[in-house]
C-alpha cells in the first residue's frame, strides 16, 4: 500500500512549520554521533574488470584525476570574508533575503548596510559549514557503497570516491578553520537526511540519498557559488571539487539505471517516496534555521515568511533541483507509479528542470583537474 506523506515525512503537510521547526540537532555539543547501517558487507568472486565499461571508464578516469588539496590549492591567498559575499551577493548587500524585507511585520525592516553584511557572512559560514557536514555523509555512504554493491567495477570505482570526499571534507574544513570566522553544527534537516541514508540497508537507496539526490544538489549549489563568487581561493577549491562531483553524481547515474530497469512498479514506488523525502528535507535545510538562532532574528516569522514566497520567486533553491529532477528522469523516477514523483515535484516547484543535461556523461566537460595538467605542460614545453 502507499504511503501518505504522514507516513513519508512525518507531517501531513509539507508546509507545517511547526513540525519543520520540531526536527532540531540534540547533539551539537557532542564530538561523535553514532548511526546504524544496517546491512551486510558484500564479498564478489566476479573479479572481471570492464563487466560494466561504462563504470570501468568512470573509475580509469578517476584515478588519473586525483589532486592534493594541500599542494594543489594556494592556501597563501587571504580571505576577508566580507568581500567574498560582495562577490556572492552581487551590487545588492541584502541579496536573497530583499522581498523579506519589503513584507508587512518583517524581521529585516529596519535592516541598514552593516545588519545585511552580517547576514551574508553568518549566511556563507553557515553554507560553507553544511558543505562539509555533507561532504562528510557522502564519506560514510560511499564507505558503505564499497561494501554493499555487488558488482567488482562498482567497488573499484567507490573506492576512489572515498578519497574524493576525504579530500573534500579536508579542504571545506580547512578553508572554513584557516580564512572564515564562524563554524555551523549540522542542520537538522541535513543529519535527518543523511542519517535515513544511511540507516537503509538496500544499496541502491545509499546510491539513490547519496549520489543523486545530495550530490545532485551540491553540484548545482557548488556552480551557482563558483559562478558569483571572486575571492580565487574559493573559486579553484570549488572548481577542483566540482570536478570531482560531476563523477560521483555520473556514478549513481550509470549505476541505477541498470538496477532500476528490473525493478517492479511498487519497488519503484518505494524509490520514488525516497527521492521526494530527500528533496523536502533538503529544501528545509534551505530555511537555514541556525543562522536566524544566531542573529538573534525571530525563526519562526523569518521561515513562515520564506515558506509563503512563491518557489519560482526563490531562484537560488530552485536551481538546486537542476541536475536532480532531470538525473530523476533519467532513472525513470519521474513516471513510474502513475508519474508519482512528476505530480510531487511539480507541488514543490521544480518540474521545469526535466529536461536539462542529465549528468551521465557530463563529467568530462567538468574535467579541470586535467585542463589545468594539460595547461601547464603546454606552458612548460
Ligand atoms: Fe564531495
Ligand atoms: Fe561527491
Amino acid at each position: 500500500m502507499a504511503n501518505t506523506d504522514q507516513d513519508i515525512l512525518g507531517r501531513a503537510d509539507v508546509n507545517d512549520l511547526e513540525a519543520i521547526m520540531a526536527i532540531s540537532n540534540t547533539d551539537v555539543d557532542e564530538a561523535i554521533h553514532a548511526v546504524r547501517d544496517n546491512a551486510d558487507a558484500i564479498f564478489t568472486w566476479d573479479y572481471e574488470k570492464g563487466a560494466r565499461p561504462a563504470l570501468n571508464k568512470l573509475y580509469e578516469k578517476a584515478k588519473t584525476a586525483q589532486w592534493n588539496g594541500e599542494t594543489d590549492l594556494d592556501w597563501s591567498i587571504e580571505v576577508d570574508p566580507s568581500r567574498v559575499i560582495v562577490g556572492l551577493q552581487g551590487s545588492n548587500s541584502a541579496g536573497p533575503f530583499e522581498a523579506l524585507a519589503q513584507m508587512d511585520d518583517s524581521p529585516f525592516k529596519n535592516f541598514g548596510d552593516k545588519e545585511w553584511d552580517e547576514l551574508g557572512v553568518e549566511s556563507l559560514n553557515w553554507r560553507l559549514s553544511q558543505f562539509m557536514h555533507g561532504e562528510q555523509g557522502a564519506l560514510i555512504c560511499t564507505a558503505k557503497i564499497v561494501e554493499t554493491v555487488p558488482w567488482i567495477d562498482a567497488k573499484y570505482y567507490a573506492s576512489t570516491q572515498v578519497m574524493d570526499e576525504a579530500r573534500h571534507v579536508e579542504v571545506f574544513a580547512k578553508y572554513i578553520d584557516t580564512k572564515l570566522d564562524g563554524f555551523y553544527p549540522i542542520n537538522a534537516h541535513l543529519k535527518l537526511l543523511l542519517d535515513d541514508i544511511i540507516e537503509d540497508s538496500r544499496w541502491d537507496m545509499t546510491y539513490l540519498g547519496m549520489q543523486i539526490m545530495v550530490e545532485g544538489l551540491a553540484l548545482a549549489a557548488f556552480g551557482f557559488m563558483y559562478q558569483i563568487v571572486d575571492e580565487p581561493l574559493l573559486k579553484q577549491l570549488l572548481r577542483y571539487v566540482m570536478s570531482d562531483e560531476a563523477r560521483h553524481v555520473a556514478f549513481g547515474v550509470l549505476s541505477l539505471k541498470e538496477y532500476y530497469a528490473e525493478l517492479t512498479d511498487a519497488e519503484l514506488r518505494e524509490r520514488q517516496e525516497f527521492a521526494f523525502e530527500a528533496a523536502v528535507r533538503m529544501r528545509d535545510r534551505f530555511l537555514q534555521q541556525e543562522v536566524w538562532d544566531r542573529m538573534g532574528i525571530d525563526k519562526r516569522k523569518v521561515m513562515h515568511m520564506l515558506l509563503q514566497v512563491p518557489p519560482e520567486e526563490m531562484i537560488f533553491q530552485q536551481m538546486l533541483f537542476s541536475k536532480i529532477v532531470p538525473n530523476c528522469k533519467k532513472l525513470g523516477l519521474l513516471d513510474a507509479s502513475g508519474g508519482w514523483l512528476r505530480k510531487r515535484f511539480e507541488e514543490i516547484g521544480v518540474i521545469q528542470f526535466e529536461d536539462w543535461v542529465d549528468t551521465g556523461e557530463e563529467y568530462l566537460a567538468f574535467d579541470a583537474v586535467s585542463q589545468d595538467r594539460e595547461a601547464a605542460e603546454a606552458a612548460a614545453s
